[in-house]
């Protein structure tokens, strides 16, 4: 079964998301309609190619185009970086030598895609991008809405721009490969989705949670689909991030990202935002916004999923340093997504910062509670 989704932006912008099992077998047949080229270059990771490129590569070949080349990286979030798109760039001049139109298939996880996307925004003004998430984070998050970009100088996602793909497609069975704790990382964004936008999505989480990491197909495909329709409608509403609505996205990502830069890494993505959920429900709570019950609902549902409730090996003030240097602080005042109820945000600037660190204080822990 195949699930369409439009991200409808308008201004000829509109792309479709397919998802399903088995879909890239169908490749060709989606992605010629759109013509966006007649020659290929796929942008991957080592990993990832070792896994699925040949594969990828011996569906695209029964489409004739006239070549395809690869980029691939080395993988891991240290090689989003200026050095592989530099890489990337001398591969794609060398090849625009030839008079071929190229487009650019993105073949990885959130690194491939970010990276690769920005290689597209950049490359000839603008070249035509095809989005193959492989990661559970790739699919609910970063593989859809166009913010696309690199690292620079230590410092996550700092360099980028919107370039929207002209497809995505997801085939699930990509996942059956990836770690465990990819996927419980990933499960944090689609928390936050549920959370905000879906106690639906939400409470079906919590029921299909053992499900999910024994690849149950079907519950993936809705977990997905779900996450899909709720991010692309947010997208649809707030492309560029201006209007303070695609804002909502970045609940638990206030404090999340000072966590996980504070830990050097150590922490997944997916395992800071459980906390940072976790420390902007307790803010929300102690300012009287949300209700007790509500913040343990969801704090239940992060511990079902194995997502940490605290952290360990972080202090406060380094904490706190990498919070004031949140890019979405644009007035200098600090700014947090908070929720009134299970799909009632609210946002909230210059919360004091003596409540922030009491907050966080209580979420780090001595001992070592996850691993
Ligand atoms: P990732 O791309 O590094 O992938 C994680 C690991 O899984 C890598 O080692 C990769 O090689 C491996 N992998 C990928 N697919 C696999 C598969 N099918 N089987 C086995 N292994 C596989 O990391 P990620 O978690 O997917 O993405 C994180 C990145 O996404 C960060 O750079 C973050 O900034 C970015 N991001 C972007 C957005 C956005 O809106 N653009 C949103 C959220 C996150
Ligand atoms: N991942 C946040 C956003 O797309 O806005």
């Amino acid at each position: 079964m195949v699930e369409k989704i439009k991200v409808k932006l308008g201004q000829g912008k509109d792309y479709d998301i397919s998802v399903g099992s088995g879909i890239i077998k169908d490749i060709n047949i989606i992605i010629q309609p759109l013509k966006l080229g007649d020659s290929i270059f796929i942008i991957t990771d080592s990993k990832v190619a070792k896994l699925y490129l040949d594969k990828l590569v011996s569906i695209l070949k029964k489409g004739n185009y006239k070549e395809i080349r690869t980029g691939i990286i080395p993988d891991g979030e240290k090689y989003k970086n200026f050095d592989s798109y530099k890489n990337l760039l001398g591969k794609l001049v060398e090849y625009n030598k030839k008079p071929n139109k190229i487009f650019i298939i993105n073949l990885g996880g959130g690194v491939i895609g970010d990276l690769g996307g920005f290689v597209a925004h950049t490359f000839k003004r603008g070249t035509k991008y095809v989005q193959i998430p492989t990661t559970l984070l790739a699919f609910v998050d970063s593989g859809i809405g166009g913010k696309v970009g690199i690292d620079f100088n230590d410092t996550k996602n700092i360099v980028g721009g919107f370039c929207q793909p002209a497809v995505v497609i997801g085939d699930i069975d990509f996942l059956e490969t990836l770690d465990k704790k990819e996927i419980q990382s990933a499960l944090a964004e689609v928390v936050k989705y549920g959370v905000i936008h879906s106690e639906k999505l939400l409470n079906f989480l919590g029921e299909n949670i053992e499900k999910v990491f024994n690849f149950d197909k079907d519950v993936l495909l809705k977990i997905v689909t779900e996450s899909y329709k709720i991010k692309a409608d947010i997208v649809r509403q707030d492309e560029f991030d201006t209007k303070g609505i695609r804002v909502s996205l970045n609940y638990g990502h206030t404090i999340g990202h000072a966590i996980e830069a504070a830990s050097k890494y150590r922490y997944k993505h997916g395992q800071a935002v459980a906390v940072g959920i976790l420390c902007a429900n307790d803010i929300a709570v102690k300012l009287g916004l949300l209700k007790k019950e509500v913040a343990d609902k969801i704090e239940n549902i992060i511990l079902k999923i194995g997502l940490p409730d605290k952290i360990t090996g972080c202090n406060i003030n380094n904490i706190m340093k990498h919070f004031w240097s949140d890019k979405k602080f644009i007035t200098g005042k600090n700014r947090f997504v908070f929720i009134k109820d299970i799909g009632r945000v609210i946002i909230k600037e210059d919360i004091d910062e003596k409540l922030i660190r009491e907050i966080i204080r209580k979420r780090i822990s001595k001992n070592n509670l996850y691993k």
